[in-house]
């Protein structure tokens, strides 16, 4: 299986020093993972796409971008544009996955389902070979910090199964909650690209964290 991938959320950074914060972990982290919130689909309002055009031209570290976002066919294609390596949306927002999987595709970036903590993942099993990341909440998406639901991870047992028998390359994500205390179980259970928060960005030294994290994500 490829390496792990740590993706540190800017989420849990200070949002009047956002390029530092990238700064910060560029060179430790492999993605930096942006959460776009529209209060709407998530009770929560973050940043959108001017933030990451901008923020897109004052680093090389791939942004992981996280649409928590209603109508995501009218505006994750502007995140492949701008510079998004990974788009990922959620399965709860949109009508027609591999439609948009496959725009975003074309738009240059690489395609991500996410999969919120109150839906099953058995239906999406089959658009696996459609996509190129899976992400599975282990919280309810919309706020950092919260408790990692160890009851998520049966979910990331069914799709690295699905991902194995199938032979795929498909990234399987997770996002939060994560944490020394929590990322090796995530990691057991087949995930192998992490997203954290407050775990990186709480550390007095959050490139110190991240390596700590992909130290223990490393089997
Ligand atoms: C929440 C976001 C997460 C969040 C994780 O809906 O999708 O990416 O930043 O934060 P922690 O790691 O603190 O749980
Ligand atoms: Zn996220």
């Amino acid at each position: 299986e490829p390496s792990p991938i740590i993706a540190p959320s800017i989420l849990a950074a200070d949002f009047a020093h956002l390029a530092d914060a990238v700064h910060d972990i560029e060179g430790a982290a492999d993605w930096v993972h942006v959460d776009v919130m529209d209060n709407h689909f998530v009770p929560n309002l973050t940043l959108g796409l001017p933030v990451v055009q901008s923020l897109r031209k004052a680093t090389v570290i791939p942004f992981d971008v996280h649409l928590m976002i209603t109508d995501p066919e009218r505006w994750a294609p502007g995140y492949a544009e701008a510079g998004a390596y990974n788009v990922t949306f959620h399965a709860e927002a949109c009508e027609n996955p591999v439609a948009l999987a496959k725009t975003l595709r074309a738009a240059g970036a690489k395609a991500g389902l996410a999969i919120d903590r109150d839906t099953p993942v058995e239906p999406y099993l089959e658009l696996l070979p459609y996509v190129d990341t899976l992400l599975i909440m282990t919280i309810k998406a919309g706020f950092g910090g919260q408790k990692f639901m160890p009851e998520m991870l049966e979910k990331v047992r069914d799709v690295r199964r699905r991902i194995r028998a199938k032979n795929l390359e498909v990234r399987l994500e997770v996002d939060g909650g994560i944490s020394a205390d929590t990322i090796e179980q995530a990691a057991e259970a087949g995930a192998d690209a992490f997203v954290a928060g407050t775990a990186v960005y709480g550390a007095a030294d959050p490139a110190e964290a991240v390596r700590k994290l992909k130290a223990l994500a490393e089997r």
